[in-house]
């Protein structure tokens, strides 16, 4: 296949390639084989032999390819949640909402329904990548591995391991319990796919309030033996901190809570760091563990707002997460949008070197996902050798009568004398599911709109 017209994807942090007559070719196996820049249609083709009957598949409605989202941290259990929090703050909206909940999921009925629901919302977002959080319930775990694996998102699937400080009706009861039944959800997603060609397992300690200091080096011990990636909560909100001072009084701080258990590595993905100390960031770089800013959640739990300039310029790989339900939207565009905000906030008190713009959200969303993920070689953006994991942009035009052009429901309008820049930063800032007319996993098309014409 063949994908032609403009395309727009990330450079660097602060760089966005805006191609206007683009041509990527994509291979039977989803991998990108060419990008052509400047060609016209016919150039394209004839440049490249073989793809002479390759299918032909245009940009439409003003619109531009851009790589798959990455949603670095989501909870698929928590999606009927969005929305509902109230003004409860991290450690109560736990107990309150999120545990029973989860807890609910472990009726096999109620899960498919759930998490069949939140693959196919997500993909309509244009997320061809999530970081899953499931519950502690290892067939109910297991069967979102099966839905994103037949909708053809890639992810990773997490079993949640929380041994202590958690209600009796939802936890482990044991160490043992928590080890058995991660390591029984790593080997059944190993098995659905060998090569882990788009989904893979990984290691869910909650966060350190919910597991004791024998289970987190349990499973630091698991994530040493089998190499499977690690995911969990840190620095959150001041009272959750305050609680692992006082579980940890061995520990110098959070996060060596985490590395004393050897689950401070560059295959972890460590959601929210808000109110990280500069020897928490110092240590988290050092040992290459990545980090998953989620904006939405961390104001709607008005837990903080995370300081993303000093995390990214000391080195750390961020990404962004919607951390479905603390945040209340499964998209990743609203979550660009929202750290814009919150840098905003954040530079009405450090000053406006804080501010993000719309070329480094996006980079978030994209590349700095990817690495968050361990996947910088594979997606991310359009490469010869990665994998086509797009989404096609549809933007509505306005015509001389000022009416819609098209029939298309399209939230952005664009007029004709904006520049690319401005089309991409209106897109930002209106775009939402409606301007994602077709998503792609690996060449797979996994998401149209009515309006995607083949
Ligand atoms: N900390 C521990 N569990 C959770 C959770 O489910 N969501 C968020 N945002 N923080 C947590
Ligand atoms: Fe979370």
């Amino acid at each position: 296949t063949i994908y032609l017209g403009p395309f727009v994807h990330s450079q660097s942090l602060a760089e966005l390639e805006i191609c206007t007559q683009g041509a990527i070719g994509v291979d039977e196996k989803g991998t990108i084989a060419f990008v052509e820049r400047d060609v016209t249609e016919a150039i394209a083709v004839a440049k490249h032999e073989g793809w002479e009957s390759a299918e032909l598949v245009r940009v439409q409605d003003n619109g531009f390819f851009f790589p798959g989202f990455i949603d670095t941290h989501i909870h698929a259990s928590q999606y009927p949640n969005t929305g509902i929090f109230g003004k409860s703050t991290l450690l109560d909206w736990l107990n309150t909402y999120t545990f029973p909940l989860e807890s609910s999921l472990h009726a096999l009925s109620r899960a498919r329904q759930v998490y069949s629901r939140v693959v196919s919302r997500t993909l309509s977002h244009g997320t061809t990548t999530a970081a899953y959080y499931a519950t502690v319930h290892v067939a109910s775990t297991n069967l979102l591995a099966d839905i994103c694996l037949a909708k053809g998102q890639r992810a990773f699937v997490g079993r949640v391991c929380m041994n202590t400080l958690s209600p009796d009706y939802y936890r482990d009861a044991s160490v043992e319990d928590a080890v058995r039944d991660s390591r029984a959800s790593i080997d059944y997603i190993r098995k659905i796919d060998p090569g882990a060609e788009l989904v893979a397992p990984i290691i869910t300690p909650r966060f350190a309030p919910s597991c004791t200091a024998e289970c987190l080096s349990a499973l630091g011990e698991l994530h040493r033996e089998t190499g499977v990636h690690c995911q969990t909560h840190i620095s959150e909100n001041k009272p959750e901190i305050a609680l692992v001072k006082e579980l940890f009084p061995e520990r110098k701080s959070y996060a060596d809570v985490y590395d004393a258990a050897g689950l401070l590595t560059p295959k972890m993905i460590l959601a929210h760091a808000v109110h990280l100390t500069g020897d928490e960031v110092e240590l988290i770089k050092e040992r290459g563990a990545k980090i998953s800013h989620c904006p939405a959640s961390n104001t709607a739990l008005t837990s903080g707002c995370a300081r993303v300039r000093e995390l990214i310029e000391s080195g750390i790989a961020v990404g962004l997460g919607t951390d479905v339900s603390g945040g209340f939207s499964p998209s990743v565009l609203e979550m660009a949008r929202q750290a814009i905000w919150v840098s905003r906030f954040v530079a009405m008190n450090d000053g406006d070197q804080a501010k993000l713009s719309t070329e480094e959200v996006l980079y978030l969303a994209t590349r700095g996902g990817a690495k968050v993920v361990g996947l910088e070689n594979k997606i991310g953006g359009f490469e010869v050798g990665m994998d086509w994991d797009a989404q096609m942009i549809g933007l509505g035009a306005v015509s001389e009568s000022g009416e819609a052009a098209s029939e298309s429901e399209d939230p952005v309008d664009v007029w004709g004398w904006e520049s690319w820049d401005d089309r991409v930063a209106k897109w930002v800032y209106n775009g939402d599911d409606r301007s994602t007319v077709a998503v792609w996993v690996k060449g797979r098309l996994v998401h149209q709109t009515s309006r995607y014409q083949r």
